[in-house]
């Protein structure tokens, strides 16, 4: 089949090129053209393990290409996928001007091809129900040609994206009619050989499934953060008591891991969607605005450690290690990262920054220019610092030489937003710990 995928971003470059390598023909659009140029000299715009190796094998093909001249991008179209941003507006509604102008294009491009053939246009970006028939609208106001609209949103995680895409544990696809359905589902038949389900639906539905899904496991992070806050007041262990519940196979232990609340560029916007969904239809979403109080104090529960710990201190005379700038490891994208929210805190207070992510100093340094420093590595970051943060549970920072770190610190204080060590290994190797539901530890504690 001959796609046009609209956006290069973390969606629709994986997703291109996972339809390359089955054997379709895919264009990449995007109006960024520094990301286009980047593609064409090979290199990959974002950090998503396997992608760069995926994506030169199928440009090599011919199957694979990338462009920012839309007449030729969708001029041969036969599936035209939009995956585009859409971010949080400022009032917390999702911002669909990059999906109506794309809807746009699409509507004069269909309006000037002269292929007999009906393209179908896809919206695979995360949008608001109703959004298809925006879409809809918007391409019927720029030509009275025939097309088809489907809904197919992705479920893909960032730092997985290539497994998740190749092997969905369902593909979810919204149609009007049966020949769309068919098509979709003709497309997506190579990822789902080993059995698993596509559902086909109305759109309306289907446009739901993606935030029910997204704002579930948002649910469940603030969930266990919040019983990680009454852990901290109660003398429990977040973690005996995360295994204790977790063992119960009607919970399951996934997306039940304490720390400093979701970020990324998918649960937050997507939270707040909801939540203005519920408020546009008179029914407030009063849970899901729950979870996203829940997942704002944490940061600032997490910021009540750090003020407490160095209470009286000279601040602007401070140098703060941070380990961790990406929202999770296996990525560069430090969209809504607990990281950026903790640093922009410190630097408020003049304290001077050292930070290490494996992947993200590029992205880092867009948003926080040179107001930190970036270490070479996790243990140079170290250097003098009166406290290490620990804000992304890269495999890196696990095991690490704790006899290193501490006599590279100049104290020796760890303030782990991951929880990803022992607090009795931390008072043997001598670090005031302090982590998320779980009583601090010091050389001086006797029972951790
Ligand atoms: N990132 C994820 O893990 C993830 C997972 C599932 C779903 N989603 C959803 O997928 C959508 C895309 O997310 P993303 O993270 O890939 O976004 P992104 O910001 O990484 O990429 C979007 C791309 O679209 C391009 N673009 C904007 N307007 C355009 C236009 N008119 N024509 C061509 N290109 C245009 C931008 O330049 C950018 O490169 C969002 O709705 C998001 O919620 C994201």
């Amino acid at each position: 089949m001959q796609i046009t995928m609209v956006g290069t971003g973390y969606v629709g470059l994986v997703t291109g090129t996972c339809f390359a390598n089955t054997g379709n023909h895919v264009i990449c659009l995007d109006v960024d053209q520094k990301k286009i140029e980047k593609l064409h000299q090979g290199i990959s715009p974002i950090y998503e393990p396997g992608l760069d190796e995926l994506i030169a094998r199928n440009a090599k093909a011919g199957r694979l290409d990338f462009t920012t001249d839309k007449t030729a991008a969708y001029v041969d179209a036969e599936i035209i996928f939009i995956a585009v941003g859409t971010p949080s507006g400022d009032d917390g509604r999702a911002d669909l001007k990059y999906v109506l102008a794309a809807a746009k294009d699409i509507g004069n491009a269909i309006e000037s091809s002269s292929s007999t053939k009906e393209k179908i246009v896809v919206v695979k970006s995360t949008v608001p129900v109703g959004t298809n028939k925006k879409v809809e609208d918007a391409i019927k106001s720029c030509t009275s040609k025939t097309f088809h609209m489907a809904s197919n949103p992705e479920f893909l995680k960032e730092g997985a994206a290539i497994n998740d895409f190749n092997k969905p544990d369902r593909v979810v696809v919204g149609c009007h009619d049966k020949s769309t359905g068919d098509r979709m589902r003709d497309l997506y038949d190579p990822f789902v050989r080993q059995g698993n389900p596509i559902f086909i639906m109305d759109i309306p539905s289907a446009e739901m499934v993606k935030y029910a899904a997204n704002c579930m496991l948002a649910t469940k992070i603030s969930f266990i953060n919040e019983v990680a806050n009454l852990c901290e007041r109660y003398g429990a262990d977040i973690n005996e008591v995360r295994r204790g519940m977790c063992s119960d196979k009607r919970i399951g232990n996934q997306f039940l891991y304490p720390g400093l609340g979701y970020g990324g560029s998918c649960f937050p916007k997507d939270v707040l969607a909801m939540i203005s969904m519920g408020q546009d239809s008179g029914h407030p979403a009063q849970l899901l605005e729950s979870v996203h109080k829940v997942n704002q104090d944490q940061r600032d529960a997490f910021m009540t450690k750090i003020n407490s710990h160095f209470d009286g201190a000279d601040w602007s005379s401070l140098k703060v290690a941070v380990w961790g700038i990406a929202f999770k490891p296996g990525t560069d994208d430090i969209r809504e990262a607990p990281s950026i929210t903790l640093m922009q805190k410190l630097l408020d207070k003049g304290v001077t920054v050292t930070a290490f992510d494996p992947v993200a100093h590029e992205t880092s340094q867009e948003i926080l220019s040179d107001k930190i420093t970036y270490a070479d590595d996790a243990i140079s970051a170290l250097e003098d610092a009166d406290a290490l943060i620990v804000c992304t549970d890269w495999d890196e920072f696990k095991h690490p030489d704790f006899d290193t770190m501490r006599h590279k610190l100049k104290t020796p204080v760890i303030f782990d937003g991951r929880n990803i060590y022992r607090r009795s290994l931390m008072r043997e190797h001598g670090f005031v710990y302090h982590s998320v539901g779980r009583a601090s530890v010091s050389p001086e504690t006797t029972n951790a």
